[in-house]
């Protein structure tokens, strides 16, 4: 069993984060989204494992290297367009050899993580295992229609009619006849060869299909929002632990876990969840709130902070309050002065997103 770890794609919803680095590569809970999928794959034993990279690779071959540190071999897959998930497939060729393999899509999370599909794969002498989980917006994501018995009727690529609500999450298990469809498909309408339609031939083709209805949370991180609430899903679980010095005059409630020689300066207060990253300076003067994950490198002071991610090196003291915030490496985020005429004044990047 080979795992395909998807971390191609322009990441254009991200924007404008992804101008700069691979999607795959934000932080969610402090650890990069991409860990999460990773990790997945090799607690359910998977050991060699291709990892599609499209035209922004920025950190991920830094991070993962050839695998050894996690006791895997690490494959690189050059998919120099976005063409599609089936087209991920299709250029994997040479790396999957006809083994069967788990192919993960790099930002999704998954809580029951894809040791129970791989179970139901190899127990059940299926062609294909897919996972699906009840949305509230199906015209987001691949669908598939059951009839009353719940064996598939089709699968639809973003229906525009709403025709189930039983969404394909981004974890799929094949074999290699996948392949063969995905070479017969044709772009779809956005020009994409798409999986969904490709799994929907071997539907035609009498393959069998096994429906894996997931347990847990899943969450397919393509906007900010979708940013903050899978920080929020993971930050539900977080243990609480203290490696940094917090100052007496600082208030710490619910479960907190701060990083080495981060301070956490007096007339502070912090109510968890919350993750601090090593190497920051929280306080005095502030307010941290549930939800929030804080990088290494980050000082926040004067101001107050909830429900957002905070990434390495961030700068904060304006004597304001930001929430459901998602603030860049290096960003500096800073008050008033006491000169006139008064305003707020901005350093934005393209396509930043501001509400004032
Ligand atoms: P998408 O969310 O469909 O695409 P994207 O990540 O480029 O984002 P956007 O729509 O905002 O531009 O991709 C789902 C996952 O699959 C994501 O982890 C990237 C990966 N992917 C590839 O590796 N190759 C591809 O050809 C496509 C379409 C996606």
């Amino acid at each position: 069993m080979k795992g395909l770890l998807l971390a191609g794609g322009h990441g254009t919803r991200l924007r404008p984060l992804t101008f700069t680095g691979n999607k795959h590569m934000l932080p969610i809970a402090n650890k990069p989204m991409i860990l999460y999928g990773l990790e997945h794959l090799i607690k359910a034993g998977v050991k060699e494992i291709g990892i599609i990279l499209g035209p922004i690779k920025e950190g991920v071959v830094e991070l993962l290297g050839d695998g050894s540190k996690y006791g895997v071999k690490i494959k690189y897959i050059d998919q120099p367009e976005p063409r599609g998930l089936a087209h991920a497939v299709l250029v994997s060729e040479e790396f999957l050899a006809g083994e069967p393999f788990v192919m993960y899509l790099g930002d999704n999370m998954l809580k029951q993580g894809v040791k129970p599909m791989l179970k139901q794969f190899e127990e059940g002498t299926y062609d294909c295992v897919i996972g699906v989980s009840e949305v509230r917006d199906p015209s987001r994501y691949g669908v598939v229609v059951f009839d009353d018995k719940k064996n598939i009727k089709k699968l639809v690529e973003k229906p525009k009619q709403p025709i189930s609500k039983w969404a394909l999450i981004g974890v799929y298990v094949f074999n290699e006849k996948i392949l063969d469809a995905a070479k017969k498909i044709r772009p779809s309408w956005r020009g994409e060869l798409e999986i969904t339609d490709a799994i929907q031939l071997l539907l035609e083709n009498n393959c069998k299909i096994g429906v894996q209805f997931v347990r847990g949370w899943w969450k397919d991180t393509g906007k900010p929002e979708d940013l903050l609430e899978a920080n929020q899903l993971v930050l539900q679980d977080l243990k609480p632990a203290n490696k940094g010095v917090v100052e007496e005059g600082a208030t710490i409630t619910g479960n907190v876990s701060i990083g080495k020689e981060t301070v956490v300066r007096s007339r502070t207060t912090i109510r968890g969840p919350v993750i601090i990253g090593e190497h920051c300076e929280i306080g005095s003067n502030t307010y941290i709130g549930p939800y929030t994950s804080i990088g290494d490198h980050v000082t926040i002071r004067n101001s107050e902070v909830e429900n957002s991610i905070v990434m390495e090196g961030a700068y904060i003291d304006c004597g304001k309050r930001i929430t459901d915030s998602l603030i860049g490496r290096e960003a500096k985020i800073i008050g008033f002065e006491n000169n006139v005429p008064k305003g707020h004044k901005l350093v934005l990047g393209d396509m930043t997103y501001v509400s004032i």
